[in-house]
């Protein structure tokens, strides 16, 4: 098997920057690209090489690493026509889309890189910031499984779990099914703790209390915590979580699944960025609900 040592990582918000550092950490030759360059300082402190382009870092890397916002951001990154990372992809290498996107995106961009004799696999990630700075995300692989045991080494690198999950683009489905459960349930969380303290409960002591119950996860309790406390310091973006909800409705609509659950968590979602909260915590739903 084919020793993979140079990455190249494009994007370095707060979730690439912290992926970016692992890898450094871990010994791999990186070059990294971020749309805004000043982001890649701290990386290049540590080692990391810095280019000019998408196409730049991807020329001579043996896996080629986007985390970028959404389908606009990653298409910009992959297909420019003159900058994209697609085009400076060398045979064999493998791309690896992480940033959450439609399925139908990464089907496409996985044919776009077969042509130019690469493979791909989409790996969306669970887990937030402190998830990426611990190494313990949970990437949903969807790809060949020739190409996901050659790319396994660097992935759990920064995971706790990589699931093979099926073909190219079912990461893209299953992810968007987890953060719809993720979102419901903070959407739940967000108007019960409004019921509660309309009915006689302070807002810390009705987050405590819900955190006895089994049915109650700890990242919810920890979501109800944070709620109840005000505290809305950006974790996970209100904006990306419901740019994760329009992903899923399209989806939906497009496979005939019904998603009231979803719609309505988006529509509170909706309702938090027409309060200027769409870079705030998802937490920040709770002032839509409370
Ligand atoms: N935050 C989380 O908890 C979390 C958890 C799991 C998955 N995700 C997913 O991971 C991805 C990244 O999330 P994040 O929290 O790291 O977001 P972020 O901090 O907002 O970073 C977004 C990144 O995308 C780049 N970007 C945006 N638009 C672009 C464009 N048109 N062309 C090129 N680059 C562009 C940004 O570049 P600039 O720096 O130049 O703006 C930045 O590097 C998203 O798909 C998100 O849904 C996030």
């Amino acid at each position: 098997m084919q020793t993979m040592q140079h990455i190249a990582f494009l994007g370095l918000g707060a979730m690439g920057a912290r992926m970016a550092a692992h890898l450094v950490k871990a010994g791999y030759a990186v070059t990294v690209w971020n749309r805004d360059p000043a982001k890649a300082a701290p990386l290049q402190h540590s080692g990391a090489a810095l280019a000019a382009t998408p196409r730049e870092a991807a020329q001579g890397a043996d896996i080629v690493i986007s985390m970028v916002t959404d389908d606009t951001a990653a298409r910009n990154v992959w297909m420019d026509a003159q900058t994209g990372a697609a085009a400076g992809l060398q045979p064999g290498a493998v791309a690896i889309e992480c940033s959450t996107v439609t399925p139908g995106w990464v089907r496409q961009l996985a044919d776009e890189v077969l042509r130019r004799g690469a493979q791909l696999l989409d790996a969306p990630v669970v887990g937030s910031r402190p998830q990426a700075d611990a190494a313990q995300l949970i990437f949903m692989v969807g790809g060949d499984g020739p190409t996901l045991a050659q790319v396994r080494p660097v992935l759990s690198t920064l995971a706790a779990k990589v699931l093979h999950v099926g073909e190219v683009g079912q990461g893209a489905v299953l992810k968007l099914a987890v953060n719809a459960l993720f979102a419901e349930q903070l959407h739940s969380v967000a108007e019960l703790l409004g019921f509660l303290t309309r009915n006689g409960f302070a807002a810390d002591q009705a987050a405590d209390l819900l955190a006895e119950f089994p049915i109650v996860a700890a990242p919810i309790a920890g979501a109800a915590r944070m709620m109840a406390a005000g505290n809305t310091a950006p974790l996970f973006t209100i904006d990306l979580i419901e740019k994760d909800l329009r992903y899923l409705l399209e989806v939906a609509q497009a496979s005939g699944a019904e998603l009231p659950g979803a719609t309505a968590a988006r529509t509170a979602f909706q309702r938090a960025q027409r309060m200027g909260l769409g870079v705030s915590n998802v937490t920040a739903v709770a002032a839509v609900l409370g």
